[in-house]
């Protein structure tokens, strides 16, 4: 086998989305290990978490450095010292400078609450709901330096009820983010992802299986 990739994952708070990924990795036949979980905010309950996972954890406060440019002079420091591959975000709420995104050029992926390019930015789910879609979901996709956009890797769709609130809805997006994101990053670090342009392109019998998972797998009403 391999060697599995080396990913950090970088949060700002809940971490559930890492949680899900820590938790697919514990499988022995996944390829990637979680070998490092940073945050911008030393309180995130997330950090809390992965430290109690024994998981290495750093802190680096976005507050304490002068410039955008030091705080990532830092964290590229600390990837490449722990031997990092890819780096995945996990409501990770900071932009990132252009230089720094295209360091990491298709080695760094986002998770974004609706179908990219639907629904950019902030209050993602009020948008949803304010546009009277009757489908959302969540996507993977690799970082480039506009913000929640990227070559899409992967989608899952749940259904827009009448009776939905910001909440509600985002109760059952973040659901499928936690089924999509693992699946996801698998791809990638098996390199069973090639980008070219704005487009990934994933074989037909690999994205069938991954596809049948995400989709037919959401729930139903
Ligand atoms: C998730 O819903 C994620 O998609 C979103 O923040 C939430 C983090 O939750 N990210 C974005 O909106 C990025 N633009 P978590 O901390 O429990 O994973």
């Amino acid at each position: 086998m391999t060697a599995k990739k080396r990913v950090a994952v970088l949060v700002s708070g809940r971490g559930s989305n890492m949680q899900a990924l820590v938790e697919a990795a514990h499988a022995p036949d996944y390829p990637a290990e979680i070998a490092l979980v940073i945050s911008n905010r030393p309180d995130a309950p997330g950090l809390a978490w992965a430290k109690a996972q024994g998981i290495l954890t750093l802190a680096l406060d976005h507050k304490r450095y002068e410039s955008r440019e030091h705080f990532e002079g830092q964290l590229q420091s600390v990837l490449d010292l722990s031997k990092i591959d890819l780096v995945a975000l996990a409501g990770f709420m900071r932009l990132m400078t252009a230089s720094f995104v295209d360091r990491w050029r298709d080695r760094m992926i986002n998770i974004h609450p609706s179908l990219l390019p639907a629904f950019k930015g902030l209050r993602t789910h009020e948008q949803a709901l304010e546009a009277g879609v009757k489908i959302s979901g969540c996507t993977v996709h690799f970082v480039r330096p506009e913000m929640d956009d990227g070559p899409i890797i992967g989608q899952a769709a749940v259904p827009v009820l009448a009776s939905d609130t910001p909440e509600t809805l985002a109760a059952r997006v973040l659901a499928a983010e936690h089924r999509l994101y693992p699946r996801a990053l698998a791809l990638v670090a098996r390199d069973q992802v090639q980008v070219d342009g704005s487009v990934v392109h994933i074989q037909d019998a690999v994205y069938a299986q991954f596809n049948q998972q995400q989709v037919l797998g959401s729930p139903s009403l």
